[in-house]
């Protein structure tokens, strides 16, 4: 992997990791993801975020330097935009090959490197407005970016090149390959990278959306030409795209999101898949589109996704053992974790012996702000009305989507 120039003295890095492993030990990568990194140049050399030892990443780190004539004992400054261990992890490895660099984060970061790392000196907290001079007239800023990702995160960025370092917000899943800008990828490309971006902003970022829009709000002052995340796409030619699409996630979580409604059902016997079925056919004909999940066989990441950009949710579960289907317990454990609020709810299932599925899913989403339509239930096997029921339902449904 080669080092990728993005303006005068400024080098983008990235390992590209490809494994079976979770990313947070949670979310299936199956197209990899991008670790960046950044070299900044003045009289002395700053890199801004690092690796963790995934994959090799830090060897392919170790090749970017090489390729601009740079190894890690060459770094002066190492800038820690935030310290999640994606970002971090191989924090020790480099201070063994450069004792010398001083490490820049915001107070907190810093002290997430004593607890995380051990690592107690050369340690430099900066604060909004701090900034570094690099000499040859390159002085870096910084901004407190609180909660993009983590509480001790921040932005880095360089006025002489309008290029902004923003470590998590605005990135992606998907492993990059040898091209990192948004000018080298073509359409379908771009279709990709943007549905893995939903994903990562639904899995990762939607619990901080109130924190993204105070960060673009921060920063929005700022004549930035390029945006550079740690994760995903450079945007170099039309930074606005991704601003403006992490600023429509954001306002996702707040109410109303796309016109469509998300499916997620799980059945036992096939009862509930058949009521299930029903409601689509309401949902068809009233012609608005929607995505189909079963649980548990599909992985959470995608369910989630799904909910967050749809206005509407249909939860269709039996009852199990007088309470919800338990892979749907989880799936709204998850949804009140990330803040998928404000959705126009309908809930359906089987039950066989006795129900029980109400009482546990209306404890489970009490805080979740949804607007509920009337739910639907019958015992064992639907009959004739609760078919017709389940098909007015989907319609009914679909038509408040459509408003
Ligand atoms: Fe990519 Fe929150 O770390």
């Amino acid at each position: 992997m080669k080092a990728q120039l993005i303006a005068e003295g400024i080098y983008c890095l990235h390992a590209d990791i490809h494994t079976d492993d979770l990313f947070e030990g949670i979310w299936p990568i199956p197209k990899g993801v991008s670790l960046n990194a950044y070299i900044v140049k003045g009289e002395k050399t700053a890199l801004i975020d690092l690796v963790r030892d995934w994959t090799g990443a830090p060897v392919q780190l170790a090749d970017c330097l090489s390729s601009i004539g740079l190894s890690f004992s060459n770094i002066d400054y190492l800038i820690l935009n935030h310290l999640e261990p994606d970002h971090t992890g191989w924090l020790r490895e480099f201070r063994e090959r450069n004792p010398r660099a001083e490490i820049l984060a915001t107070r907190k970061g810093c002290s997430l490197i004593k607890s995380f790392y051990k690592i107690e000196n050369g340690l430099r907290p900066v604060k909004d407005g701090d900034t570094l001079d690099l000499g040859a007239g390159r002085v870096l800023g910084f901004f407190e970016a609180p909660n993009v990702h983590w509480p001790e995160t921040m932005v880095t960025w360089d006025p002489s090149s309008g290029v902004l370092f923003t470590c998590d917000a605005f990135g992606s899943f998907g492993a990059l390959g040898d091209r990192v800008f948004d000018d080298e990828f073509g359409q379908d490309e771009h279709a990709f990278f943007e549905e893995e971006c939903l994903r990562y902003y639904a899995n990762i970022v939607s619990s901080f959306s109130a924190f993204v829009e105070k960060a673009v709000q921060k920063t929005a002052d700022l004549p930035i030409k390029c945006v550079a995340p740690s994760h995903g796409i450079v945007w170099r030619r039309d930074p606005k795209t991704i601003i403006d699409r992490y600023l429509k996630y954001a306002s996702w979580a707040k109410g109303p999101a796309e016109k469509s409604i998300a499916v997620i059902w799980g059945s036992m016997y096939g009862n509930t898949g058949i009521g299930v079925n029903a409601v689509i056919r309401g949902i068809e004909r009233e012609g608005l589109p929607y995505t189909k999940r079963r649980i548990p066989d599909e992985n959470i990441s995608w369910v989630l996704m799904d909910a967050y950009k749809s206005s509407a949710l249909v939860l269709a579960m039996p009852t199990y053992e007088y309470a919800m289907f338990p892979p749907m317990s989880y799936v709204l454990d998850i949804f009140r974790r990330k803040h998928i609020y404000g959705k126009k709810v309908l809930r359906i299932g089987s039950w066989g012996w006795v129900g029980g599925a109400k009482k546990d899913y209306e404890a489970a989403i009490a805080n979740l702000k949804w607007e509920s339509i009337e739910s639907c239930e019958w015992p064992g096997f639907p009959a004739e009305e609760d078919i017709k029921a389940l098909e007015k339902r989907g319609a009914e449904l679909a038509r408040m989507v459509k408003g």
